[in-house]
């Protein structure tokens, strides 16, 4: 094992470029990525499939205890696919459906609970580049660099909806937009564990970055004596 392997935690609103980022990060260094939006998304299409009610602590609980998420490297595409009891759902939890209904699902401390659990095992070994809302603050607040992402509102949308097109599914701008700020709005209120940049967290603001200089950005922060 090398000892230099860290933990980086990168949290930020919907679209900022936390996944893309983390994930580039992840595989120059070697580390694992680990998208734990996937897994809110994974128990919202497990809620959404067995119509759970997540307002009934009885049905959730239950849901929960029947729901197994994995993550596999996919060849293909040189990437990590969540599995749901075993089905690779990576694609279909992207669907605006789901990306409509997981802030609410977010919400629920039982689902944060279950998922936060998971998340801190993956971390044991460090070596990890984990993305999210409350990693630097809640999973992992001892990760030695954090990170906290911000961009414009018509960028993180334009992104989005360029994802989306990747997939196959042509949604309107207005439609993103909406979504996007209602998540915002939702993740930022809740209760449980929400959004906030933790005090020691470095911000990049990706408006008008390049996807290879946002990359570069973390990259050189690791080198930074003080972040470690
Ligand atoms: O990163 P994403 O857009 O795929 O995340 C989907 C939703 O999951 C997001 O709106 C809020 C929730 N989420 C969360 O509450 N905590 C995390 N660590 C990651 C995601």
């Amino acid at each position: 094992k090398n000892s230099n392997t860290i933990i980086i935690a990168i949290d930020g609103y919907s679209g900022c470029g936390k996944s893309s980022t983390a994930k580039a990060v992840a595989s120059r260094l070697g580390y694992a990525y680990i998208d734990t939006g996937a897994m809110y998304r994974a128990v919202t299409l497990y809620f959404y499939r067995h119509k759970v009610d997540h307002l009934s602590k009885g049905q959730v609980r239950k849901a929960l205890t029947s729901i197994l998420l994995e993550f596999k490297f996919d060849e293909a595409t040189k990437s990590s696919h969540i599995y749901l009891n075993g089905e690779n759902i990576e694609s279909l939890i992207r669907q605006m459906h789901i990306s409509e209904r997981v802030s609410q699902v977010s919400t629920i401390a039982e689902v944060r609970h279950f998922l936060v659990a998971q998340q801190r095992l993956m971390g044991t070994k460090k070596g990890i580049v984990m993305d999210g809302r409350d990693i630097g603050t809640v999973v992992f607040p001892q990760a030695e660099l954090k990170v906290f992402m911000t961009a414009q509102v018509p960028v993180r949308a334009l992104r989005r909806q360029k994802e989306l097109e990747g997939l196959g599914q042509q949604v309107k701008l207005s439609e993103i937009i909406n979504n996007l700020e209602k998540r915002d709005l939702i993740d930022s209120t809740r209760q449980e564990s929400p959004l906030r940049k933790a005090e020691d967290a470095i911000e990049i603001d990706t408006t008008d970055l390049e996807f290879e200089e946002q990359v570069k950005k973390v990259l050189e922060l690791m080198k930074e004596p003080q972040s470690m």
